[in-house]
C-alpha cells in the first residue's frame, strides 16, 4: 500500500482548485485510494477557518461530484483537510508553514506541494520554499506539482528550470499535463501498440496526414487576465496538443516505464522540422471570435469579455502545421488546431490514410473511392472509430462510407478525471504521465519562432463569430486542396 502524505494546495481557494483538485481527491475518496493518514492542507490568502474552508469545499464539490455528495464519505474527506491562511508573496509565511506541518504530527511527513498558482508565482515559492529547507527529504520524501504553462517561452522556461533546480531534484517535479491523465490519451498507446494491425501501417507509406483537433464552445469566461497574455498556442498547442502529437507518433517505447517513454517523446518533438520567421506565415494561424451566436444565445467577442484590454490581439484560435524528419513520419502533414468559442466542444485525434489506387472502379458509378480515416475521439465521445468504404446495397456499384466503431466505454463503465490519475500518481511516485524537463523545453523550441513572430506582429489578427469553426483562410496551412478540416466524427 501506498504510503500516507500531507497535499499542501497552493491556491488552494482558486479555480483549479475548486473544480478539479478537491472534486478529485473526494473522488479517489470514494474509491478508497487515498491511503490511510493522507492529509490536505489547503493554503490560501482568504481569512478562512477549518470550518469555514470545509463548507466552501462542501459547496464546491456539491457543483462538481460525478454523482450525489455522500455525507458519510465527505466525513471522512473533510477530517483530512486543514486551512492554513498565508500570502504566498510573503516570506514570513513560509517559516510559519514549516512550523505547522512541524507542530501536528499527524501531518505525514512525505509532503506534495501542489502549485495551483499563476505561473508567475511559481519560481518565488519554490525558492523561498527551498530556503526554509521545506524540501527535505531526511524523513519522508518532498515533491512539487508544477501546472502548466511552464515558462512563457523557451527562455523563460529555461530560466525557471535553473531556478527551481536549485532546490529540488528532477524527480521530486511533477509537471503536469493533465491531458495525460485522460483515459483516452492514454488509449492511444494501447491502441498502437496493442494491435498488430495498426503498427505496419503507421507511417508515411499509408497515412496521408494527421489532424488534431480540440475545440471548445465555452469563451475565456472569467479568466480574461491569464489568458490574455497566454493565447491559444500557449495554453493548449505548446503542452496538450504537442503531448497528443508525441503519443500519435513516437517510436515504440521498450516499457511503459517513466524514462522509456519520455525519451522516445522527446525524440519526436526533437525531430520536429523546425519553422523559420519567414515560414511562420505558411505554418501557423491565429483568430479571434467575435460576437455571435452559440445555439440561440447571443454571446459577446473575446474584446467584449471582463478584464481583456479592447485592443488586445491575443489569439482565441491556433492552427499550426508541422513536419516530422524522421524515417517514419518525413512528409506527412500533422496539423493541430484549437479555439474557443467555436462551434463544438471536441477534442480528437484523425488519421487519414493514402487513397486506394482507382482503377479497378473504371467504367463504374464510382467516381472517387473516399479515404480510410482512423478517429480517436478522447472528448466528449471517447471512442475509436475507422473509417471504411463499403458497396452500396443495390444492383449497381456505388461506394459509401461506414465506420468501424470500437467505443472504449460501455455506459455502465465509470469515469474517472484526469486529475484524479495524476493525484494518485504523484504520491506513488509513478512521472510516467509527467513531463520531463526536455521535453518541455523541446515543446517550446517548437512554437517559439511562431510566438515570437506574433508578438513582433500586433496590428491585425483575423477574427470569427462564436459559434462557427474559426475563418476559412486557416486553410492556408493545408498541403494541398484536397486536405479539409475534419470537424466530426461522423463520416463526411
Ligand atoms: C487547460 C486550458 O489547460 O485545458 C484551458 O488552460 C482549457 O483553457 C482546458 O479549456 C481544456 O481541458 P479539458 O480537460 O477541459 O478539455
Amino acid at each position: 500500500m501506498t504510503e500516507p502524505c500531507t497535499y499542501v494546495i497552493f491556491g488552494a481557494t482558486g479555480n483549479l482548485s475548486r473544480v478539479k483538485l478537491m472534486p478529485a481527491l473526494y473522488h479517489l475518496e470514494v474509491a478508497g485510494k487515498l491511503p490511510h493518514g493522507t492529509r490536505i492542507l489547503a493554503l490560501g490568502r482568504r481569512d478562512w477557518d477549518n470550518e469555514r474552508c470545509i463548507r466552501e469545499v462542501r459547496e464546491w464539490l456539491k457543483q462538481k461530484v460525478r454523482n450525489e455528495l455522500d455525507e458519510e464519505v465527505f466525513e471522512a474527506f473533510a477530517r483530512r483537510i486543514d486551512y492554513f491562511q498565508g500570502d504566498l508573496s510573503d516570506p514570513a509565511m513560509y517559516a510559519g508553514l514549516r512550523k505547522h506541518l512541524a507542530d501536528d504530527a499527524g501531518f505525514p511527513s512525505n509532503v506534495a506541494y501542489y502549485m495551483a498558482i499563476s505561473p508567475s508565482q511559481f519560481n518565488d515559492a519554490v525558492d523561498r520554499l527551498g530556503n526554509e529547507q521545506l524540501f527535505e527529504e531526511g524523513a519522508g520524501w518532498k515533491r512539487v506539482v508544477i501546472e502548466k504553462p511552464f515558462g512563457y517561452d523557451l527562455e523563460s522556461a529555461q530560466s525557471l528550470q535553473r531556478s527551481i533546480g536549485r532546490h529540488l531534484r528532477e524527480e521530486q517535479i511533477y509537471r503536469i499535463d493533465h491531458y495525460l491523465g485522460k483515459g483516452t490519451v492514454q488509449n492511444v498507446l494501447v491502441f498502437r501498440f496493442a494491435n498488430t494491425m495498426m503498427e505496419p501501417l503507421w507511417n508515411r507509406n499509408y497515412i496521408d496526414h494527421i489532424q488534431i483537433t480540440h475545440s471548445e464552445t465555452l469563451g475565456v469566461g472569467s479568466r480574461g487576465p491569464f489568458y490574455d497574455g497566454t493565447g491559444a498556442m500557449r495554453d493548449m498547442i505548446q503542452s496538450h496538443l504537442l503531448q497528443l502529437l508525441t503519443l500519435v507518433t513516437m517510436e515504440p517505447p521498450v516499457s511503459m516505464e517513466a524514462e522509456a517513454l519520455r525519451d522516445e517523446k522527446v525524440k519526436v518533438l526533437k525531430s520536429v522540422r523546425p519553422i523559420s520567421p519567414r515560414a511562420v506565415h505558411a505554418h501557423a494561424f491565429r483568430a479571434q471570435y467575435r460576437e455571435g451566436s452559440m445555439g440561440n444565445e447571443r454571446v459577446a467577442g473575446y474584446l467584449q469579455e471582463d478584464k481583456v484590454p479592447p485592443d488586445s490581439v491575443t489569439e482565441t484560435y491556433a492552427a499550426l502545421k508541422l513536419y516530422i524528419d524522421n524515417w517514419r513520419w518525413r512528409d506527412v502533414p500533422i496539423y493541430l488546431r484549437t479555439g474557443k468559442r467555436m462551434a463544438q466542444q471536441q477534442s480528437m485525434v484523425s488519421i487519414c490514410f493514402r487513397h486506394p489506387p482507382q482503377q479497378f472502379f473504371r467504367g463504374t458509378q464510382v467516381e472517387q473511392i473516399k479515404q480510410n480515416w482512423v478517429l480517436l475521439g478522447i472528448q466528449p465521445c471517447e471512442c475509436l472509430r475507422m473509417e471504411m468504404t463499403v458497396k452500396e446495397p443495390g444492383l449497381e456499384m456505388r461506394t459509401r462510407q461506414t465506420s468501424l466503431d470500437a467505443s472504449l466505454r460501455g455506459d455502465d463503465e465509470s469515469q474517472t478525471d484526469a486529475y484524479e490519475e495524476l493525484l494518485l500518481d504523484v504520491i506513488d511516485g509513478d512521472r510516467s504521465l509527467f513531463l520531463r524537463y526536455d521535453e518541455v523545453e523541446q515543446a517550446w523550441r517548437v512554437v517559439d519562432p511562431i510566438l515570437r513572430s506574433w508578438s513582433t506582429n500586433q496590428d491585425f489578427i483575423h477574427t470569427y463569430p462564436a459559434g462557427t469553426w474559426g475563418p476559412g483562410e486557416s486553410q492556408r496551412l493545408f498541403d494541398t486542396e484536397e486536405h479539409h478540416w475534419r470537424h466530426s466524427l461522423d463520416p463526411d
